[in-house]
């Protein structure tokens, strides 16, 4: 489910027609190579180019102890221009066999890309489907200067799995970029005793034989494959039900044993008054998981927000259910825009303590606006996050501070209507900054550059 792109493919078409003239008054095509990247600039290896996923169906095994992890990986896609080839990204890992529509494919691999030659070219506009058999240790991204541990992170009772911005190709091959969503299909057998959460809901009671669990779960909405998640180990459950009616499900390792009734409960109420302010929730569920791996951050993990080794505060918790309307139902074509998620997702907190009785936003923001000009945020244009430095303070405190200029402008009325707005407008989709700014000012009526220039793209603080 892809949207950026098409005029690239529709490019490629072209010029392969001329390349290769009319023949029988019917355009002729030869089928080409998909690219290694999925043509952003700033990753330029993540995602792939050539095809549109629509779902993927993971079937995993894992057996903790042993860190083994046993996977079959089903996708079904739409190539968008003829292929004779393609690529899915995946880091580590044994391949021991591909199929493309049931007939077997070869295969080569180079770094973290994995190229699949079908039988037969796949055709434009038609929808395949690609079986990959694999196995091994997954190992995750370790990146000590910028990002952390992320991926599918071993632990001592299972696995810690999270994935921003590309670790999903340490557990399952696939086009790992947030601008190819699709639907998940997840069966998940670890030894029994062991829970496996994954996004979306249970389908049925988990299934035990000979020693093993077998869980499932399915997310039929739209997902990046940064949020999903297939999270092992020992925890406590507690399933419910929103004020609002949305089906509620916290789970926390044994570790954080009495904060499972406040986290459940903190969650339940969050996701209800977003649903008041951002509109009617996206997904169908909501909940979180606290997990005893410290990874230093929490990620908002598609109907489960996963904290990393810490009990979360309201603030925190706040900031990842914001996540599930902007940046998981809407989500980013490019990752430059990253302040279309981190920015708004700050600007929840602040709207979440003035809805407390705390700090209100405004407080917040001049608190930040104090800051000297000498302060580092000020150099960082929030509205370019850098791939050496995407998750940048100025990506989240001076996004949110965009947001706080942007509702002095135009008023609270507009302002809010704007947030409902850019939620239902785009919901499940992909966005662009300049398409909030376009929006922006259809609903205000105002000339908006100025102040967006000013905020997300000078080197300098905003007067
Ligand atoms: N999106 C996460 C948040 O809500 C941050 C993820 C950081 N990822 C990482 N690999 N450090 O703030
Ligand atoms: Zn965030």
């Amino acid at each position: 489910m892809r949207d950026t792109g098409r005029r690239a493919a529709l490019l490629a078409a072209l010029m392969s027609v001329l390349a290769c003239g009319p023949s029988n008054g019917e355009a002729r095509t030869e089928a080409q190579a998909g690219a290694p990247g999925i043509g952003d600039t700033d990753f330029p290896t993540d995602g792939n180019g050539g095809y549109d996923v629509a779902h993927y169906a993971l079937k995993l095994g894992y057996t903790p102890a042993s860190k083994q992890l046993d996977g079959e990986a089903t996708i079904r896609a739409t190539a968008t221009m003829p292929l004779s080839r393609f690529n899915l990204d995946l880091k580590g890992l044994t391949v021991s066999g591909i199929w493309v529509d049931g007939a077997a494919a070869t295969f080569t691999r180079a770094g973290d890309e994995l190229t699949v030659v079908p039988a037969r070219p796949l055709s434009r506009g038609v929808p395949f489907t690609a079986r990959v058999a694999y196995s091994g240790v997954p190992e995750p991204v370790r990146d000590s200067t910028n990002l952390g541990t992320y991926g599918f992170v071993p632990t001592p009772d299972g696995a810690f799995v999270a994935c921003e911005p590309n670790g999903a190709k340490t557990w399952f091959p696939g086009n790992d970029h947030p601008a190819d969503k699709a639907a998940f299909d997840f069966e998940i057998t670890v030894p029994e005793g062991v829970t496996a959460l994954a996004n979306g809901e249970m389908r049925g009671e988990p299934r035990t034989t000979g020693g093993r669990t077998t869980f499932r779960w399915r997310e039929t909405h739209p997902m990046t494959t940064y949020l999903a998640t297939a999270t092992i180990g020992k925890f406590r459950l507690k399933k419910g039900t929103t004020a609002g009616g949305i089906p509620n499900l916290a789970a926390v390792d044994p570790k954080f044993d009495g904060t499972l009734d406040k986290f459940h409960k903190v969650s339940g109420e969050i996701t209800d008054y977003w649903s008041t302010v951002f509109g009617r929730y996206p997904f169908g569920s909501t909940g979180g998981v606290v997990d005893d791996f410290s990874a230093g951050y929490a990620l908002e993990n598609q109907t489960k927000p996963i904290y990393g080794g810490f009990e979360p505060d309201d603030g925190i918790i706040a900031h990842e259910l914001a996540h599930q309307w902007f940046g998981n139902s809407l989500s980013i074509k490019r990752w430059k825009d990253l302040w279309l998620n981190e920015g708004f997702a700050t600007y929840a907190e602040w709207l979440w303590s003035e809805h407390k009785g705390g700090r209100t936003a405004d407080q917040i923001f001049a608190a930040y606006h104090a800051r000297p000009a000498t302060d580092p945020i000020w150099a960082y244009p929030p509205g370019r996050a850098r791939p050496a430095d995407l998750f940048n303070e100025s990506v989240y405190s001076r996004g949110g501070m965009t947001l706080h200029a942007l509702r002095e402008a135009v008023g609270d009325r507009t302002f809010f209507t704007l947030l409902k707005t850019w939620a239902a407008e785009h919901r499940y989709g992909s966005v662009t900054t300049e398409q909030f700014v376009a929006l922006a000012e259809r609903l205000s009526g105002k000339q908006l550059d100025p102040l967006f220039d000013a905020w997300l793209f000078q080197p300098r603080r905003p007067a």
